[in-house]
């Protein structure tokens, strides 16, 4: 059996796209082992969870570093020395760098609430009530140097209701993050996931479109 993939997660704040992950490794759904959990926030409760879990975490504050890219350079120098094969950003509300992720294409991937390409960026949920959109979701994507641009996995929907607001869809969205993004990092642990020069690859066949959480699968 091959060894587990090395996971690092970068994370800013709750963690609870975090916490699914790791309640999915305790159910015995993924075989992955988390070497870092890395956040620019000292407070965020992200890192309580990680060290309650026995995982090494470590912060970086933005405000010690001159720009943009010496801080991005820093954070990848120290994330890079923990080794993993994978970054999750589960909740990392940076913007990251370019040239700092080059390196790391095709091994970092992002949980976005929307259903990308709609709604690049901050408030997904105000947006798409705005806009009078019937449905809604969360993507699970590579990370390119383009802000919530790089090609979808998957995504998890759900039908906006009359009455729904901002509160009430985040709430609804959640659960399904939680069940989205562990089922993307098992595909990857499983070796069935990866992206190369020619897209998103998924057992050996290019993904024409993102997978959908349907009843509890992924399905195409
Ligand atoms: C999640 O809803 C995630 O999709 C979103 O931040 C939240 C983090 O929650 N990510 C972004 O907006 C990234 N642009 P969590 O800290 O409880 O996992």
């Amino acid at each position: 059996m091959s060894a587990p993939l090395r996971i690092a997660v970068l994370a800013s704040g709750r963690g609870s796209n975090f916490a699914a992950l790791l309640a999915a490794r305790e159910r015995g759904e993924l075989s992955v082992e988390f070497v870092l959990v890395a956040s620019d926030k000292a407070d965020a409760p992200v890192l309580q969870l990680a060290q309650s879990a026995g995982i090494p975490t470590t912060v970086l504050n933005p405000r010690e570093y001159t720009d943009r890219r010496a801080y991005d350079f820093a954070l990848f120098d120290r994330i890079g020395a923990s080794k993993p094969d994978l970054l999750v950003l589960a909740g990392f509300m940076r913007i990251i760098d370019g040239e700092a992720l080059k390196p790391w294409a095709g091994r970092m991937i992002n949980i976005h609430p929307s259903l990308l390409p709609k709604y690049r960026g901050l408030h997904t949920h105000r947006r798409a009530l705005k806009a009078g959109d019937l449905e809604h979701g969360a993507s699970v994507h590579y990370v390119t140097a383009e802000l919530d641009g790089g090609p979808v996995i998957a995504q998890a929907a759900l039908t906006i209701e009359a009455g729904d607001d901002e509160n009430t869809l985040a709430t609804r969205l959640l659960p399904l993050e939680h069940q989205l993004l562990p089922a993307v990092v098992a595909l990857i642990a499983t070796g069935r996931l990866a992206l190369d020069d020619e897209g998103i690859q998924l057992d050996n066949e290019p993904l024409r479109k993102p997978l959908r959480w349907q009843k509890g699968i992924l399905a195409p």
